[in-house]
């Protein structure tokens, strides 16, 4: 089975809110917890860079976002769930550079973000780029870096961001095209059902337009904000619309199916807005109530999230950023300048896209052995000796399958290896197993 790999990261701009709870939080917890997936969740400090400039509030900001993703029941296990910080892998902003470098500047000039702030600056007459920074302009490469790095197949994000997703999948497609088939093209992951959530004044709920709930605030703030949601100014007994309604459309994204229903019949009937905002803090207080409490708890140990986001983003980058990493080194010319023989015979007898091989064969021991052979042509891996031919061969299919992560199971039947070696060797296993989960995509499509 091909495993699917998720990824998304919040940016550590500002408190979260119950919009980015329904939109980003809840759903990602769900997701990690569906068998036949890796998920990759992160915070995206390196973006917060871009908008917010206040040291104190990025530092306040990633702990609060990375207390909430937890106290809403994320778990991460560094083996199907990852949660880290995007700045401590170091791999992003290398990456980044090397995305740059076939990304193409007309694709960016029509980002959404960067040709907002370009419009406003016209209906203001200002220069084109006035108060822009590279930053604004390079922000989706830096999005394109966090995704590609882990080779993530589905990015569930905001309607907003799927020109982002696009146009990492155009630059990862540049990339492979001049250096061969290294980068998953990602796709976006959209929940249909989850319409945006609106905020207290019946716009989008935003930062940006100031009417929003915070995830965590008070029941106390929680029901004063909920008391202060606009609505019109039907009396009690008269019908009320659903439709257009901030107050229902809220209700809706907490409630069941059954209980959606009764608050519709509520509203033909004419429930009083105070009764109707009463029934919302209630059924949003009583989800909210348990993990309020973790939240509290967590915000009191700083040190236990710092500690857990550490090794998260360590494994992380051991396991999946480094070895990519190193391949691509390799695939773009950043090379051991001492092979430079080596790889210019190589290029002349062989295709840009050759591919590690796992051998199997028989020797005069009369035992079964397999070894490892990089695109390059050097052995990287010996097994010791099978008495059985099918034991060899487990081995090497289960490589095909995992890639580099099944190679610490794989140890005690290997003979001793480097540890810089390992690096090449999950590279060469990851390459392989992407490979046999390309040709396997190809066959179901
Ligand atoms: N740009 C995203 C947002 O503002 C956050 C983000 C940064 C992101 N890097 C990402 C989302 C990578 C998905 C994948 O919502």
């Amino acid at each position: 089975m091909t495993v699917t790999r998720v990824l998304t990261g919040i940016t550590t701009s500002g408190i979260p809110h119950l919009g980015n709870y329904v939109g980003a939080i809840r759903p990602t917890v769900a997701a990690s917890r569906t068998a036949g997936t890796q998920n990759f969740y992160f915070l995206a400090d390196l973006h917060a860079l871009i908008k917010v400039q206040d040291p104190a509030r990025v530092q306040r900001s990633t702990l609060e976002i990375a207390a909430s993703w937890l106290a809403c029941g994320l778990e991460p296990d560094n083996d199907r769930v990852w949660f880290y910080r995007q700045s401590e892998i170091v791999e992003i902003p290398e990456l980044t550079w090397f995305l740059t470098c076939v990304a193409g500047k007309g694709i960016l000039n029509r980002a959404h973000a960067y040709k907002a702030s370009v419009d406003k600056n016209r209906a203001e007459g200002e220069d084109d780029d006035n108060g822009i920074t590279a930053g604004l302009f390079m922000y989706p490469v830096l999005m394109a870096a966090d995704i590609l790095v882990f080779n993530a197949h589905k990015v569930p994000v905001g309607r907003d961001q799927i020109q982002h997703i696009e146009m990492a999948r155009d630059f990862a497609q540049r990339f492979n095209h001049l250096y061969g088939d290294h980068l998953v093209l990602p796709e976006a992951m959209i929940e249909e059902h989850v319409a945006t959530l609106p905020g207290l004044d019946g716009r989008k709920m935003s930062k940006s337009y100031d009417n929003t709930i915070p995830l965590f605030c008070t029941r106390e703030e929680l029901k004063k904000l909920i008391f202060s949601i606009v609505t019109d100014s039907r009396a009690p007994g008269e019908a009320k619309d659903t439709e257009g309604s901030a107050l229902f459309q809220l209700y809706q994204a907490f409630a069941s199916a059954d209980e959606t229903a009764a608050m519709r019949d509520a509203f033909a009937q004419g429930i009083g807005w105070g009764d109707a905002k009463q029934k919302l803090f209630d059924l949003i207080d009583a989800e909210l109530s348990p993990m309020r409490e973790r939240y509290n708890a967590l915000m009191q140990q700083p040190q236990r999230i710092e500690e857990m986001l550490r090794e998260g983003a360590r494994v992380a980058r051991e396991r999946h950023g480094l070895p990519l990493m190193r391949r691509l080194r390799e695939a773009v010319g950043l090379r051991d300048l001492s092979k430079l023989a080596e790889t210019a015979s190589e290029h002349a007898e062989k295709p840009k896209t050759a591919l590690p091989q796992l051998k199997q064969y028989r020797e005069q021991d009369g035992k079964f052995y397999f070894k490892l052979i990089s695109d390059s042509g050097e052995t990287l891996l010996h097994s010791l000796g099978f008495g059985n031919p099918k034991d060899a061969g487990a081995w090497v299919a289960r490589f095909k399958r995992e890639g580099g992560e099944a190679l610490g199971a794989a140890e005690a039947s290997m003979e001793a290896f480097a540890a810089d070696t390992r690096v090449v060797a999950v590279a060469a296993l990851d390459a392989l197993k992407h490979a046999e989960d390309e040709r396997e995509r190809a066959k179901n499509a």
